[in-house]
């Protein structure tokens, strides 16, 4: 019988990389979908931790990332060991990690979020008096503690992509604009940046905002993520002027190497030839214990 492959793509992949995917979406869609397909086969056009989280959730499927090297740098700034010393130091906290973590962090942690459920998941946890650590992202945990007035300790890692947002540059380039303008981010941008923004969302939020946005049609959009998703914004609202948010020396080039390694060439080998970097290397245990807290994360989502 013909195995059944099913494509998914993150926001981030190139166009014609989204064009070969069943579905595309954030990191929440697409572990949901994951987990409820009935694919024999999961080619999985994102990152190690995404292809890793669908292996967890869907451990009957064959899941396959196209090019072995899609990392991302929230794993690879993250020492396990030296985690464990520190989630050993808070033992009476709860350990909420972001999904962007490899399945060993997910296995010593206590609830997965993403960023579209996050700020509802330790709402949730501090309305029942508990106290959270959280973890990798320091600029989205500096962000929560900032907004929501809490004092989680917080991992130190960054995404090497949304952290070069600049607000100087920024700025500077809000005020040469001289109609409307907006600027919408990614919470794990630095928080100076997002200090200077109009919304603060998921990929999934962001791309709602533009979607429903209802301002003045020659306002410019001003966009702090990475910059495949102004694929799906410009095509969503193409009469729209969206543009990426400056980095440092007008660079607007916010592109996040790990997910551009999708390529129609890689994508395409997998589909056919089942070529990539098989996920299959999780111990039984890292498996069972990591899915406990992404099972709790989907069930509060759902
Ligand atoms: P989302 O959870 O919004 O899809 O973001 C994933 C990611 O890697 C952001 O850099
Ligand atoms: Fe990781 Fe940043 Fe790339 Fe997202 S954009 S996968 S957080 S390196």
């Amino acid at each position: 019988m013909k195995r059944k492959i099913v494509t998914l793509a993150h926001y981030y992949t190139i166009p014609e990389v989204q064009q070969m995917a069943d579905k595309v979406g954030d990191s929440l869609e697409l572990a949901l979908y994951a987990k409820n397909c009935d694919a024999d086969v999961i080619v999985f056009a994102g990152v190690k931790f995404m292809a890793e989280t669908a292996k967890i959730i869907n451990p009957r499927a064959k899941v396959i990332l196209p090019d072995m090297n899609s990392t991302c740098s929230l794993v690879t700034m993250t020492d396990i060991d030296s985690l464990k010393k520190w989630r050993e130091s808070y033992s009476d906290y709860e350990h909420v990690a972001y999904i962007n973590s490899s399945a060993q962090h997910k296995a010593l942690s206590d609830w997965i979020v993403t960023s579209r459920n996050v700020a509802d998941i330790i709402a949730h946890l501090y309305s029942q008096g508990k106290k959270v650590i959280y973890s990798p992202d320091r600029n989205m945990g500096a962000y929560l503690n900032f907004e929501y007035g809490y004092e989680m300790p917080l991992w130190s890692a960054v995404c090497e992509v949304h952290d070069k947002f600049n607000k100087e540059e920024l700025v500077k380039l809000m005020n040469s604009i001289t109609g409307e303008k907006y600027l919408i981010s990614h919470p794990e941008s630095p928080l100076p940046v997002l200090h200077e923004s109009h919304f603060i969302g998921s990929t999934f939020s962001l791309l709602n905002w533009v979607v429903n946005f209802s301002g003045d049609i020659s306002a410019v959009i001003l966009v702090a993520t990475e910059d495949g998703i102004l694929y799906n914004m410009r095509t969503a609202r193409p009469e729209l002027d969206i543009r990426q948010a400056p980095i440092y020396n007008g660079c607007q080039c916010n592109s996040c190497p790990y997910m551009k390694l999708n390529t129609v060439a890689s994508v395409a080998a997998a589909q056919r030839e089942e070529r990539g970097l098989v996920i299959d290397y999780l111990s039984d245990e890292v498996m069972a214990k990591a899915a406990i807290p992404i099972k709790r994360m989907l069930d509060f989502s759902l």
